[in-house]
């Protein structure tokens, strides 16, 4: 009886607090997914960070499957049978990833062989891949002729005509599509400065080269203007496409597929998005147009979202590892990972502010603003800068929120530093590595082998290291200190 009635104010006390910490730090879109146990640890499906960290060290990066097959869902629910989905690779290729996009009914943009390979690993068929980007070596055209995948694009005359001389050595024929740059402005949106596809006016000297050669199987158009911030973009450039079908039709020339890319906005920081449902009414304002252009010939739509599924499901777990009072106004935190090895969009997109969550403290109230830097010997790693934060110290955890797309791939092992794993955590709260830290005979086994080949005794000397495995010695090393 005392334990209850000494325990029971205490309830609503703790949920006050709870409460107030996630208004402070929680934003909407991660609250079915984030919240706070009572120590005042993030919990991630019900998992304290803290939990995570210890058996899989810091930095490591945490996807979300629920958040991911949810908009994977939410996309198939909104263009249901009416646009054909593919999930562009590149912007997580994590193959857990790739087999979910294939469980929920997605194609794959691929933009490159080793994309191929990956989509083929995660057990797509050829046909459910298309092949998109600026150039192909012949290896490349051999190798996506020879898998028979869905189609290629060509994104210039001269990739266009490659793809035609390819085919005609392989004596096939090749499903080729031609990505086209509208040049459209519209408000202070332009693709006339962008480098992808072929321009507006050298499109129909395109499609006559792939209508005439025996070799190239014709199928249709494609488009990618980059970020889309409304769905304004994609209406103006499906009245200009519609119009170039429309000359195709009039030349006799059949047009079946047309994809509009990928782009789709996906938020970050307190940068907001629109929702995908606003596209709702796209797939008939699509018919519209090739009803009042009068094209008769039946046009499978194609959408290729990327960060849209998987930005808002990545979470990225840092340890705080110093804490400097470089002025009174300026605290410099310095945490485990970098722009460079961890989060590099960072530094390639200098307009995005990630935001960084106090994940051990998130009881504690902003105090002060400081800098996140991370731990690469280069003065232009910060992961963000002027952000009020609780009194930190080493051993904290940091949670960069908002990180599924476009980090893990474009990670690199600056200051050769081995890149992150990467956790999957289920709804249920289970979860599972879905791909390891670098070893260190993988990230040097490049140079090496070149060396084996050049001058074996120049090579002894490494050799003699390379020997001793110093993956093994790491190993050692990592469980005395906990792992890493
Ligand atoms: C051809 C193509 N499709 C799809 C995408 C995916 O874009 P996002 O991740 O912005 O949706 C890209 C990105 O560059 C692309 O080049």
């Amino acid at each position: 009886m005392i334990a209850v009635s000494m325990e029971h104010p205490h309830v609503p006390h703790f949920s006050r607090r709870r409460r107030h910490a996630e208004k402070r730090y929680i934003r909407d879109r991660w609250a079915h997914f984030l919240s706070v146990d009572h120590r005042g640890f993030l919990t991630v499906e019900g998992v304290p960070v803290d939990r995570i960290v210890r058996k899989f060290g810091t930095p490591i990066y945490v996807m979300v499957e629920r958040e991911i097959r949810r908009n994977f869902r939410r996309f198939k629910k909104v263009f249901g049978n009416d646009i054909k989905l593919q999930y562009a690779v590149k912007c997580n290729s994590n193959l857990e990833i790739l087999r979910m996009a294939r469980e929920e009914g997605f194609e794959l943009d691929c933009a490159s062989v080793g994309e191929l390979i990956l989509g083929l690993l995660a057990d797509l068929k050829p046909r459910q891949l298309s092949y998109t980007n600026l150039y192909k070596t012949d290896q490349d055209l051999h190798f996506a002729t020879k898998v028979g995948v869905q189609s290629i694009t060509a994104d210039s005359v001269e990739d266009l005509e490659h793809i035609a001389a390819t085919a005609k050595k392989l004596r096939t024929q090749v499903r080729t599509v031609i990505r086209v740059n509208p040049m459209i402005d519209i408000r202070n949106y332009s693709t006339k400065g962008n480098k992808y596809g072929i321009p507006l006016k050298q499109v129909l000297k395109a499609v006559d080269i792939a209508a005439k050669s025996p070799f190239v199987d014709f199928r249709g158009f494609h488009f990618m203007g980059g970020y889309i911030s409304s769905p304004w973009t994609l209406r103006a450039a499906a009245r200009v496409l519609t119009k170039i079908i429309r000359d195709c039709q009039d030349k006799r020339i059949p047009i079946k597929t047309l994809s509009l890319g990928g782009g789709f906005p996906a938020a970050i920081g307190d940068q907001t998005a629109f929702p995908i449902e606003d596209l709702r009414s796209f797939p008939k304002y699509f018919r519209r147009l090739l009803e009042g252009a009068r094209v008769t010939m039946p046009i499978q739509l194609i959408f290729e979202p990327g960060k849209s599924i998987v930005l808002n499901a990545g979470i990225g777990l840092m340890h705080v590892v110093a804490n400097k009072e470089i002025h009174h106004f300026n605290r410099m935190i310095i945490a485990d990972g970098s722009t460079y090895n961890f989060i590099p969009d960072a530094l390639v997109q200098s307009n995005i502010h990630y935001d960084i969550l106090p994940a051990s403290k998130m009881f504690s109230p902003r105090v002060h603003k400081v800098t996140v830097g991370g731990n690469t010997c280069d003065c232009w790693d910060l992961i963000t800068k002027g952000i009020t934060m609780p009194k930190l110290e080493a051993g904290d955890i940091l949670a960069a929120m908002d990180v599924g797309a476009y980090a893990q791939v474009l990670a690199n092992n600056f200051n050769t530093i081995k890149r992150a794993a990467v956790v999957l955590i289920h709804e249920d709260g289970t979860f599972k590595q879905i791909r390891r830290r670098d070893r260190y005979s993988e990230m040097f086994a490049p140079e090496l082998d070149v060396l084996k080949m050049a001058d074996p005794n120049e090579l002894e000397r490494y050799n003699n290291l390379y020997r001793v495995n110093i993956d093994k010695i790491w190993k050692g090393q990592s469980r005395k200190n906990g792992k890493k």
